[in-house]
């Protein structure tokens, strides 16, 4: 068996890992708001307003922190004024399928939503195709207090008081669907809309400009050198993992083959890459840190299933999502000087989803397993550690073995490991600089790399109790086994 070592030391803090880098994306995008977590009042699956209970039961445990809505591209097409009040004009979703939506999940039912969550929510507003104006109105009726035209226009739709609103993202992917726009013009854009966009709630509201695409360089040069930072809060970063690289076919959910895993996790880990080469071109505008990298969308995206509306991009989700969740959190915890939240695509029912249903059924995902395994990381802070662990050479990647994150909070260390072999366990030795192991606690999802959750209840990738570990003179050894994502809470 090979061996890693692992070295950390608790007393040395690098960054407060936001519980936001555990958020989630909610688009109207094929079944993730209507007939996803939308179900109308009429529904004979229960629902609070609308939406299912057991989906906001399941997102709370998970202590989901922020929502983005309502797209993606939807949101650059989406007119707010159409899903409020009593008659709602209807819209047609270019974007995703062509179906025609009835707007009843509109501003009112996505912040009722965040509230029943007890998260923040994260807005995405229209630069590409609306206007200055519809932006500006649009906080004003979320936020504004008083007898305000739009204020009261909410208040008359049945809330009183304002909504309280966080994240503000001005456009999404105006390099692309958002409006095919150069950087240049988009930071003017930008600093338009950003001008606008006043929040009369008085609290902080992070106002988040549209950062790039993957490895696109030269959009983040352009946005950092040329952003008004007085209005800028956070760029976003959009990457996704594609098994094989090729967009037109991605590689199915469930069928793939050991050198379509390997691709998928030499895939997945090109983010450390490309996080640490955006961190270093936001520390030339920006030394202290002050605006955050927002990686909004992010998670595998396969072809869709067979026999699925082609628009609707639904997939199903197995262990080697799992593994991707594990690598992708790990990574943006090690960033968490730089990156302030990230967004899973999406939340339920489209591409990597935590949840996905059929009818009344609802199956939580492998992935879903990994962010309520990570639940320590939550506004722990990162620690200063090291790793020594070996490589694979597998088909003609190089990947290492192990992927991991270790934070501290109330005294007590938290590590994630990740072993993306499919067939080698790996072990572990864990050593604290500063203080001699006593106690450990460890859980861990491993099994079958193809198994998933399906609708008929059986659920084979869940978080089960480790005991694969030991104590030996102040140190854990411990094993890895193949394709799992374990955790270790050390004090
Ligand atoms: O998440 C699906 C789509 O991917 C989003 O709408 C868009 O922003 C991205 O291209």
């Amino acid at each position: 068996m090979k061996t890693a070592y692992l070295k950390f030391d608790s007393t040395k803090k690098l960054s407060k890992i936001n519980k936001e880098i555990y958020g989630h994306f909610s688009e109207h995008l094929g079944r993730c708001i209507y007939n996803g977590i939308y179900v109308g009042k009429d529904s004979e699956i229960p629902n609070t307003n609308g939406i299912r209970n057991d989906v906001v039961e399941a997102l709370k445990e998970i202590k989901t922190p922020v929502l983005r809505w309502p797209g993606g591209c939807f949101a650059d097409e989406y007119h707010w004024l159409d899903g409020v009040g009593k008659e709602r004009k209807s819209i047609l979703n270019t974007n995703w399928g062509g179906v025609v939506e009835d707007n009843s999940f509109g501003t009112d039912e996505f912040f009722n939503l965040c509230e029943m969550l007890d998260c923040k929510p994260y807005l995405a507003g229209n630069l590409g195709s609306g206007t200055v104006r519809e932006l500006a109105s649009w906080l004003e009726y979320i936020t504004h207090w008083g007898d305000s035209p739009m204020g009261l226009m909410r208040k008359e739709n049945g809330r009183e008081k304002p909504w309280r609103i966080d994240y503000l993202g001005i456009g999404n992917e105006n390099w692309g669907c958002g409006g095919n726009m150069r950087p240049e013009y988009y930071a003017d854009e930008y600093r338009k809309f950003a001008q606008f966009a006043k929040n009369y709630n008085n609290q902080d509201m992070v106002k988040v400009a549209c950062g790039p695409n993957a490895d696109d360089y030269y959009w983040t040069e352009t946005i950092m050198k040329n952003l008004n930072t007085w209005h800028t809060g956070a760029i976003s970063l959009h990457y996704y993992t594609v098994p094989t690289g090729d967009w037109s076919h991605k590689g199915a959910a469930l069928s793939f083959d050991d050198k379509e895993y390997y691709q998928t996790i030499s895939s997945t880990l090109f983010m450390d890459e490309i996080i640490t080469k955006h961190s270093a071109i936001m520390d030339k505008y920006d030394k202290d840190k002050k605006i955050g990298l927002i990686v909004d969308e992010w998670g595998c995206w396969y072809d869709v299933e067979e026999g699925t509306n082609p628009g609707f991009l639904y997939q199903q989700n197995t262990m080697r999502d799992a593994i991707v969740a594990g690598i992708n959190l790990n990574i943006f915890n090690s960033h968490s000087d730089r990156v302030i939240m990230a967004n899973l695509a999406q939340v339920m029912n489209v591409l990597q989803s935590v949840l996905l249903s059929d009818g009344e059924s609802l199956v939580k995902t492998p992935t879903w397993y990994v962010f309520k395994m990570f639940l320590r990381h939550h506004e722990a802070n990162l620690i200063r550690s090291s790793l020594a662990a070996p490589e694979l050479d597998k088909f003609d990647k190089t990947v290492p073995m192990l992927s991991y994150s270790v934070s501290e909070k109330d005294s007590k260390v938290f590590l994630t490991v990740t072993n993306c072999s499919l067939d080698e366990d790996c072990e572990l030795l864990i050593d604290s600089e500063t203080f001699g192991i006593s106690s450990a606690s460890s859980e861990i999802i491993c099994t079958d790399i193809h198994a998933f959750n399906d609708f008929d209840g059986s659920e084979p990738v869940t978080i089960k109790e480790n005991s694969s570990y030991e104590i030996i003179n102040g140190k854990l050894k411990a094993v890895i086994p193949a394709h799992s994502v374990v955790s270790f809470e050390i004090a």
